[in-house]
């Protein structure tokens, strides 16, 4: 993986077919996704269950790209290495979910992955202040996590406090909720790189009419890049 600051859209999964993880990461990776964004969640840090690193590991040989897990939740530590085995080109914790943050990050570049750490919407900025030389990735987050499909949270405001703390740094940031054409133009602009979008991306389309994938994609991304079309 190399660092650059260029706009980066990742799909989130959990907009996609549950029954056909597979099929639908290689349609939206030939419909130009750069980054394929998975959402795991537990019933206990959020309030949804999602699926776990046996699914990582199976979907992983259908991704010829990144492989972007957001981890939601609690612990964290105890299942790192489970999720770098399974291919995880980025592991992202969230700060809420435990006293020992920066020992995570530690522990998930220690495996081998890239270090994100993510924060809810009622966090600071300033709660990774002192984090950013051990992190790869800053996933502000712009809906409540737990579920796809949520409305978005303006969070302009901690992105351009992030981009600026981060400076010179080779971190990404990156925006999960709620993006779409009309909000990636406001997130890019205050400095983030890399947007998820589930909802957004997959609406329209399937495995077996995929040109919709594309046609959302592109248009997020022309947005982002301040590029209507
Ligand atoms: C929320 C997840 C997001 C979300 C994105 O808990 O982390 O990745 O599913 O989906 P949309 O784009 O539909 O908000
Ligand atoms: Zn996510």
């Amino acid at each position: 993986m190399t660092f650059d600051r260029s706009i980066k859209i990742a799909p989130s999964i959990l907009a996609a077919d549950f029954a056909n993880f597979g099929a639908e990461c290689e349609a939206i990776e030939a419909q130009g996704a750069d980054w394929v964004h998975v959402d795991v969640m537990d019933g206990h840090f959020v309030p949804n269950i999602s699926f776990g690193p046996t699914t990582c590991a199976a979907i992983r040989p259908h991704i010829k790209g990144v492989m972007d897990v957001h981890l939601m939740i609690e612990p964290v530590d105890p299942y790192i290495d489970a999720f770098a085995k399974a291919g995880a080109d980025v592991i992202t914790a969230h700060v809420e979910a435990g006293p020992h943050i920066h020992r995570t990050l530690q522990a998930i570049r220690g495996a081998g992955a890239k270090a994100g750490v993510a924060l809810n919407p009622g966090t600071p900025a300033s709660a990774v202040e002192h984090l950013l030389d051990v992190a790869d990735l800053v996933c502000v987050m712009t809906v409540n996590p737990g579920f796809g499909g949520q409305k978005f949270i303006d969070m302009s405001d901690k992105i351009r406090t992030l981009r600026a703390m981060i400076g010179d740094r080779p971190v990404h940031i990156e925006i999960d909720g709620g993006v779409d054409v009309n909000t990636a133009s406001s997130v890019a602009q205050a400095g983030a790189d890399v947007l998820v979008a589930g909802s957004a991306v997959f609406r329209g389309g399937s495995v077996s009419n995929p040109a919709p994938y594309g046609e959302n994609i592109r248009a997020i991304r022309a947005a982002a890049e301040g590029v209507y079309v």
